[in-house]
């Protein structure tokens, strides 16, 4: 196979329709002179994530860099996942995880197990969770699991003997769903990436619409972003909730040093955010739950003029469809990039980086 690096002809489809002003950040933002560190990706080799504390910045960066190739060229012919078994094990609703998750893998020529509701499996006739555990080490390589009870992954783990990645689990995280948001993030502003302290002036002021202690998506973001706190200047929850945080989240916002407020002041905090994250459901208890639905933006919000906006999806009515044509639409893309990114940590979990064409730039 000639060794040269085609355009990933996804990516035209990727780029927004004429006349919209959609953000799409270049990928080559990321990954242009910019060699792959293979020595930080081997360390995910066989390893289960099933929270953003399995992951280190050095562990992000680099996945988002290699994410950044993979978006740009043509990997398909280099069959990275090929005769792996992948089971996407969903006992709740999703559109975006699931389904990336299922392309990233088909994409890199390996197989799906797919399990697109729990009420398909034993659990129907009462199965535990525990049981199907012990089943799965039999029929796939790896499980992608998402659950509504918080639990889960220990119950899950307790017969498991493959990697695990968490899906969302209640409450509790989506570690991979801010491994999409920080690629988004790091295409926008590769600067993110290097090492050096931003001053004090330059560093992003980050605000949050929504409640982390209830909201995985929103917890896995704030805990990634604190990965980026020497690129951050502050942080400012925006919620219904005095305390939204949990107690977990606010020993590591304690243990970062970092600034942060919470304020249920939208009109004064939103013009002086870079970036927007967002958020209106909650999986809690037996059902979802709408939190924060009273603060919503449109086209017509005070926002910073290059201020952008992260929602992980599915929205509600906080986040009006005026803002999909604007320049602070960056949750498109994000939500894209979510397949890359997936893709990448993949194969570094089964140690398929040396399947990789050899015109990759990567250092050992
Ligand atoms: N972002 C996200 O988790 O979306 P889905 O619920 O559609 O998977």
């Amino acid at each position: 196979m000639s060794n040269e690096l085609k355009p990933n002809q996804l990516t035209e489809i990727l780029v927004p329709p004429k006349g919209a002003d959609t953000l799409h950040p270049k990928p080559g933002n990321l990954s242009e002179d910019n060699p792959v560190v293979l020595k930080h990706l081997r360390k995910l080799e066989g390893n289960s994530i099933l929270t953003v504390r399995d992951l280190s910045r050095e562990v992000v960066i680099e996945l988002c860099k290699l994410a950044a190739i993979l978006e740009r060229f043509e990997i398909a012919p280099y069959h990275v996942l090929e005769g792996k078994i992948v089971t996407t094990a969903f006992f709740e609703a999703s559109t975006r995880t699931r389904l990336s998750f299922e392309s990233s893998v088909q994409r890199l020529g390996g197989s799906i197990l797919s399990i697109p509701e729990g009420g398909v499996t034993g659990v129907k006739k009462g199965e535990s969770l525990e049981d199907i555990g012990e089943m799965f080490n039999a029929y796939c390589d790896m499980v992608i699991l998402r659950h509504t009870d918080t639990d889960s992954l220990e119950r899950i783990q307790k017969y498991l003997r493959i990697p695990l990645i968490n899906a969302g689990n209640g409450s509790g995280e989506h570690p991979t769903q801010a491994l999409a948001d920080w690629y988004a993030l790091l295409k926008w502003r590769p600067s993110l990436a290097d090492t050096k302290p931003a001053k004090k002036s330059e560093g992003l002021s980050l605000g949050i619409l929504g409640t982390p202690g209830s909201m995985r998506a929103v917890k896995s973001f704030l805990l990634m972003s604190l990965l980026f706190k020497s690129k951050i200047r502050r942080v400012a929850v925006i919620s219904e909730y005095a305390d939204p945080f949990g107690a977990d989240v606010i020993e590591d916002l304690e243990r970062a040093d970092i600034e942060y407020s919470v304020t249920n002041d939208i009109q004064k905090t939103l013009p002086t955010l870079d970036v927007v994250y967002m958020n209106s459901i909650a999986f809690l208890g037996e059902s979802y739950k709408t939190l924060d639905s009273r603060y919503k933006i449109d086209k017509d919000s005070k926002l910073k003029k290059d201020a952008v906006i992260l929602h992980p999806l599915a929205r509600l009515e906080e986040l009006s469809t005026t803002l999909d044509d604007t320049r602070h639409n960056l949750y498109f893309s994000q939500a894209h990039g979510a397949v890359f990114v997936r893709q990448a940590l993949l194969s570094s979990i089964f140690g398929r980086l040396d399947r990789l064409p050899d015109a990759i730039p990567t250092v050992s």
